[in-house]
């Protein structure tokens, strides 16, 4: 791929007429191989066009392979539709099992997302293939060429599709946002920082020298209620976790200390020697669609103040260089392993608790490269879009009907923590209190609702060949929505689709797009909703 000298002059004409047909690398660059990258190389593909992927990792997919998770949200409970149906048929088909697999083992995922690009035309995958940098043209408003790490030339094309989770492309080239909106700015009632609210299992927050135990936060550094700042919800690793013979035991991590776990010991102590703290038992695949006959479960979360999602070790992830990230990750891994070390090992860990933790481990099988860890931290939240429209938690699913809607969102406004905190309890005590959730009611639970194809597309006269279909343009709150894979596919597919008029030159940029026909394409030709169901149409 190596780039034809083209006098700067042109780019002048370029950016004022249509692009023309020749001189570039692709027509489409995708960067970052998510399941809305998937989807999106994918429907190019399929019309057309010539699609590079470009993925930082070192194994495809994001959190629908390579971080273990799949499209298990917004499945069963969404009905799939469009290449997200595709993803779980082709996953079906391995297992020859009739109904769709929406989290097949990752092994399968990594498989079905090859052949859906493989079927699509898509063969120039890069992988381990981060961004160094972005060349924007004369105009400003474009982009001309991104680098990256392996490959020594720029590469170009006539349109790019950042679906990476922290809109790398994005950040270095038009309007974003990261962390919390104050409630003020877009009159939200969820937004900005919350109050911390107490655990119904007290744990006590200091150690006897009075300084605060591991992985718990000084209540000073805490915003006011309801205003601005820069916490993202909690990340962590969904590890592939097994209950067969094969699992692998617990292992201990480098530099393990007994006394970061204090946090667990307290919990359990307090909790009547049971341990209830994390979503435990794991959750069980088979009730995703996979069909077994392995024992494997993914680890999630928990609305507890022993979690496995923590909070705060990814404070700075959405502006931290390359190996800043790297560090925050293996504080992640560090966090989960030796959670688990503790959970199965310690002597102060009541016997039936360790028993409990020693009938699994990870997955032997699973992300063997990379020593049983999936390779893609669930990066929940980072960067996002400020397009000019943006979805707020007022208007998520108000109007009920848009006629720009390119995909159907049906998940709850699903806010992880964002802090824990030692918190004063009047009598002289701190206790561990969890910050940022939303509670889980019916002022969370919006309607299935309809996505504009707007929250994928910079402001007017900024970044004219991008598309944005994960870092969607949203606030704090409303991405706790949106962020779900299973819909990321769809506006992934939009995004695709909609590239193909910036490559045939019938629209000049990603806001000129007609939508119409991108609704057409991608119901005829992909199958995918893009309004929600009939019954709910009726506008009352
Ligand atoms: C998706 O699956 C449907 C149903 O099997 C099939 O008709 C369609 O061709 C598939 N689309 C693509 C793009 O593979
Ligand atoms: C993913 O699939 C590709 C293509 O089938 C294969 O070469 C690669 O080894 C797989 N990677 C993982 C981690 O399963
Ligand atoms: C702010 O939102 C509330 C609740 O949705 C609404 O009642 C109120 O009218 C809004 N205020 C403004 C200034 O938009
Ligand atoms: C929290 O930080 C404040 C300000 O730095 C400090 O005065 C206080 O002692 C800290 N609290 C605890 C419990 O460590
Ligand atoms: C947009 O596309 C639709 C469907 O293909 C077509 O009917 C309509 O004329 C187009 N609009 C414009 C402004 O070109």
């Amino acid at each position: 791929m190596v780039r034809p000298m083209i006098p700067a002059s042109f780019f002048v004409f370029l950016c004022a007429g249509p692009l023309p047909t020749r001189g570039y690398d692709f027509d489409v660059v995708v960067y970052g191989s998510t399941p809305a990258g998937i989807a999106a190389a994918t429907a190019a593909g399929h019309l057309g066009m010539h699609v590079g992927v470009f993925e930082p990792l070192p194994m495809i997919g994001g959190m629908g392979a390579a971080g273990n998770l799949a499209l298990h949200d917004g499945a069963p409970r969404t009905k799939l539709s469009g290449l997200a149906r595709n993803f779980s048929l082709l996953n079906a088909a391995y297992y020859n099992v009739p109904s769709e697999v929406a989290q097949p083992e990752s092994f399968v995922a990594n498989a079905s997302f090859y052949k859906m690009l493989n079927a699509a035309g898509v063969v120039e995958i890069k992988l381990a293939c981060r961004l160094t940098g972005v060349k924007c043209r004369a105009d400003g408003a474009s982009i001309e060429s991104i680098n990256v790490i392996c490959q020594k030339n720029p590469v170009s094309a006539k349109v790019f599709i950042d679906a990476s989770y922290d809109g790398e492309i994005m950040t270095k080239t038009v309007d974003y946002t990261h962390g919390r909106e104050a409630t003020a700015v877009y009159n939200e009632s969820l937004a900005g920082a919350r109050i911390p609210t107490p655990s119904a299992v007290k744990v006590h927050a200091l150690h006897d020298d009075g300084t605060i135990i591991k992985y718990v936060q000084n209540i000073s550094g805490l915003a006011r209620p309801g205003e601005a700042d820069d916490a993202l919800m909690a990340f962590q690793h969904r590890l592939c976790i097994s209950g067969d013979e094969d699992r692998l035991p617990w292992k201990k991590p480098d530099g393990y200390d007994r006394n970061d776990f204090v946090l667990f010991e307290r919990y359990i102590a307090a909790n009547q020697g049971k341990f209830d703290g994390f979503g435990w038992p794991p959750q069980d695949m088979r009730d995703f669609g996979y069909p077994g006959p392995k024992k494997k479960y993914t680890l999630c979360c928990g609305i507890s103040i022993a979690a496995s999602d923590q909070p705060n070790l990814n404070r700075g992830w959405a502006t931290a260089s390359w190996e800043k990230k790297q560090q925050i990750i293996g504080e992640h891994t560090y966090f989960e392993l030796g959670m688990f070390y503790f959970l199965a090992n310690d002597p102060k860990v009541p016997v039936k608790v360790r028993e409990e933790f020693n009938r699994y481990g990870l997955c032997a099988d699973e992300f063997v490269e990379f020593s049983h860890i999936p390779p893609q931290l669930y990066i929940r939240e980072s960067n996002r879009l400020v397009g000019d429209y943006v979805m707020t938690q007022n208007n998520i699913a108000n109007p009920k009907v848009v006629p720009d809607s390119i995909a159907v969102a049906n998940w709850w406004l699903d806010m992880h923590m964002t802090g824990k905190y030692a918190v004063p309890d009047g009598d002289g005590q701190f206790t561990v209190r969890l910050e940022g959730n939303f509670p889980h009611n019916k002022g969370t639970t919006p309607p299935p609702y309809e996505v504009p194809y707007r929250l994928m597309t910079p402001k007017v006269g900024t970044g004219i060949n991008l598309l944005v279909p994960v870092c969607l343009s949203t606030s704090h709150v409303a991405f706790a929505s949106t962020r779900i894979e299973a819909m990321f596919m769809s506006t992934g597919s939009a995004a695709g689709v909609a590239a193909q008029q910036l490559v045939d030159a019938t629209a000049a940029t990603v806001q000129d797009v007609n939508v119409t026909r991108v609704q057409e394409i991608l119901t005829r030709r992909f199958q995918q909703d893009i309004h929600i169901a009939e019954p709910d149409r009726i506008v009352v």
